[in-house]
């Protein structure tokens, strides 16, 4: 199964506070990095890391050509990474005491992304193939329309989340991946539902997709049809939670797609987005599969 993973690129910068800024406050950072990121970049690099063979669909700016290298030297395909004369996505991470993250984009390239170069990058892949998808470019619903014609399966993170999504055709999603706050809005869930009331309204809104529902700390809960599964954390101490859930769709998807079961798959995932908190930075973060798989 080849993949093909049409998303975001960004340049992360990266600033460490004590706590993330409020209206109106001028605060300093102890630390400032610049580092290689992107939702849908990271989750390529996941799945080549995990053993995948993955193509990556984006556009850049000049600014960018070191986030492909990168990508390369993980072993994803770039063919299809665009460059125009504008400027590559940004992210400005704030990065608090905590080691929780608050993120501003800047869209760049990932948003001048056309149906074109859409068109033209699907008639590489066909039948069997899959396609991921994040929420950090534009097109993701044309991109879905289109990869089912084709017979494509396709697997969305729904993060960021924002009104995009819901306007997105989600029931021919085959897999759904989402967090906590993106399940309950989703769903429309009384305030204060638990995750599994939260996961059913889920597996009966969308009857065709695998619903993948992170809920940080709480583990993960999975849902198909009659399937209920959950899996807990890779408890390790957390340094940087940036790109977990990118770390976990790569290696969930690769372990499906190697044979593994849903149950190992959630665990073998679980354990890559465990170890990537356990290290700083995005893409840097993400472990090997040799350090992963039994
Ligand atoms: O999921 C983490 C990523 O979100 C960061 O790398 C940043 O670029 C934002 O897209």
């Amino acid at each position: 199964m080849k993949f093909l993973n049409y998303g975001s690129i960004n340049i992360d910068l990266v600033f460490s506070v004590d706590h993330v800024v409020q209206p109106g406050e001028t605060i300093s950072s102890s630390a400032l990095t610049k580092s290689a990121g992107g939702k849908g970049a990271n989750q390529s690099a996941a799945l080549a890391k995990a053993g995948a063979e993955v193509y990556h669909g984006g556009k850049i700016g000049s600014d960018g050509v070191f986030l492909v290298d990168l990508l390369n030297g993980y072993g994803v395909d770039t063919s299809f990474v665009r460059h125009y004369e504008g400027a590559t996505g940004q992210a400005l991470i704030q990065l608090d005491a905590q080691k929780q993250n608050a993120i501003v984009l800047f869209g760049g390239g990932n948003v001048e992304i056309t149906k074109e170069e859409i068109d033209e990058t699907l008639t590489h892949f066909s039948l069997g193939d899959m396609l991921v998808l994040q929420n950090e470019i534009v097109h993701t619903g044309y991109l879905i329309e289109q990869a089912k014609r084709k017979g494509m399966s396709v697997c969305l993170n729904t993060a960021p989340f924002d009104e995009k999504i819901l306007a997105l055709p989600l029931e021919k999603v085959d897999v759904l991946v989402l967090n906590e706050i993106e399940g309950a809005a989703l769903a429309k869930t009384n305030t204060g539902s638990s995750f599994t009331q939260v996961l059913e309204a889920l597996v009966s809104a969308y009857p065709h997709s695998e619903i993948v529902l992170t809920v940080g700390k709480g583990g993960v809960y999975y849902g198909y049809q009659e399937i209920r599964l959950y899996e807990p954390i890779y408890d390790i101490p957390v340094v940087d939670t940036t790109a977990a859930g990118d770390t976990f769709v790569g290696y969930f998807l690769t372990a499906r797609s190697l044979g593994y079961g849903v149950q190992d798959s959630l665990r073998l995932s679980c354990k890559a987005s465990g170890l990537a908190v356990s290290r700083s930075g995005a893409m840097q973060s993400i472990p090997l599969k040799s350090e992963v798989f039994d």
